[in-house]
């Protein structure tokens, strides 16, 4: 056995969080010899119901399970934390305009942040879940000071595997057949899952789909799956949003496989056109530490529109926070 991780995460009590902290417990996030200490952050009026799913976290009786504790305070919820996964965030209510949304934001990953830099592991690793997920990151990551930035990431793998399924059916393959998908840009209807890298077996990907279909269904399809999922489950996603949350840790941790690669926003460094200090979804690799974008694929004319259309809207979110004060220059 080697010595435990100690994983913070942030809307324990929420739909996410209840799908996410049993596979974490269970081993699923890094593997079955890794004891893992959880730390649940919820807000106050939610604490009993994170201590609800403390107790049956107990009566799981998970062998790789150290400890649970549940908290509303910030600075105890990220002591130690080896990787902190900021699910928590506020949803836009009711007539609620973008910049109150920011703004609500801006009051709870700032803070988080911070707590972040001042109490976590000096290892410490976020991936971001919360909505506006890229925009919250970029958030926490400029109040984290002395934390590179590089360790602050947002989640797109959910987009990933969305569309991962969605090709390996329209192909009749298995998802395992599937590789070289990317999900560029923001996690919002304006992402762009490419196909144009990907492969189907050995074979490349557009020669097995119409044109038509990658335009007209399979980018929309996975760019609006959340509200499909919403309107026939008549609930957001929650166990697919813990799953890629856990592949994304993953991976990041441990790796990803051979030379295949995934999806995550990570911060930009100039790849790609995407503006340096962005928090932008890129094809990535791990070494088992480090994210690196994946250098040097063609990009062709479509995809440049496309990719361009999203970070001009993550262009245009991190400047509304930066006027709204809820940036901090590092
Ligand atoms: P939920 O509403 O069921 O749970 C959110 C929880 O966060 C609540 O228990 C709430 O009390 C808590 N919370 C709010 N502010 C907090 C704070 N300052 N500190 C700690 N906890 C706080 O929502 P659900 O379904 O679990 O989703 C969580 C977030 O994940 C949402 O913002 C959702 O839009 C986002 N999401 C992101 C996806 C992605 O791929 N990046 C996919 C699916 C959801």
């Amino acid at each position: 056995m080697t010595r435990p991780l100690t994983v913070t995460v942030t809307g324990a009590a929420g739909q996410i969080g209840y799908a996410l902290l049993f596979r974490i417990a269970s081993g699923q996030m890094f593997g079955h010899d890794t004891p893992v200490r959880l730390r649940l952050l919820e807000i106050p009026q939610a604490v009993r119901a994170a201590e609800g799913t403390a107790m049956e976290l107990e009566d799981c009786a998970f062998p790789l399970l150290a400890d649970v504790e549940v908290t509303d305070d910030v600075d105890v919820a990220f002591e130690d934390a080896n990787v902190a996964m900021l699910v928590g965030a506020r949803p836009r209510g009711a007539g609620m305009e973008r910049a109150d949304l920011l703004q609500a934001n801006g009051g709870i990953f700032g803070p988080q942040g911070a707590a972040i830099a001042a109490n976590a592991a000096s290892d410490a690793r976020v991936v971001v879940v919360g909505n506006p997920a890229n925009t919250n990151a970029l958030i926490a990551a400029s109040h984290a000071e002395g934390v590179p930035a590089e360790r602050f990431t947002a989640l797109t793998r959910l987009d990933h595997n969305r569309a991962v399924a969605q090709l390996a059916n329209e192909t009749d393959a298995t998802v395992g057949s599937v590789s070289g998908i990317t999900i560029w840009g923001n996690h919002s209807a304006t992402q762009y899952p490419d196909l144009s890298h990907a492969t189907v077996g050995d074979r490349p990907a557009r020669e097995l789909v119409e044109e038509s279909w990658v335009r007209d269904e399979f980018i929309p399809r996975v760019a609006k799956r959340g509200a499909e999922i919403i309107e026939v489950r008549g609930a957001s996603s929650a166990a697919s949003a813990a799953n890629a949350a856990i592949d994304h840790v993953r991976d990041w941790v441990l790796g990803t496989p051979g030379d295949a690669w995934t999806s995550a926003a990570v911060v930009s460094d100039g790849s790609y056109g995407v503006p340096e200090g962005l928090i932008s979804s890129f094809p990535v690799t791990s070494n088992g530490g480090d994210w690196k974008i994946v250098p040097d694929l063609d990009i062709d004319a479509f995809s440049r529109e496309r990719i361009d259309a999203s970070v001009a809207e993550l262009v245009a979110e991190r400047d509304a926070v930066r006027e709204l004060g809820l940036l901090r220059e590092r």
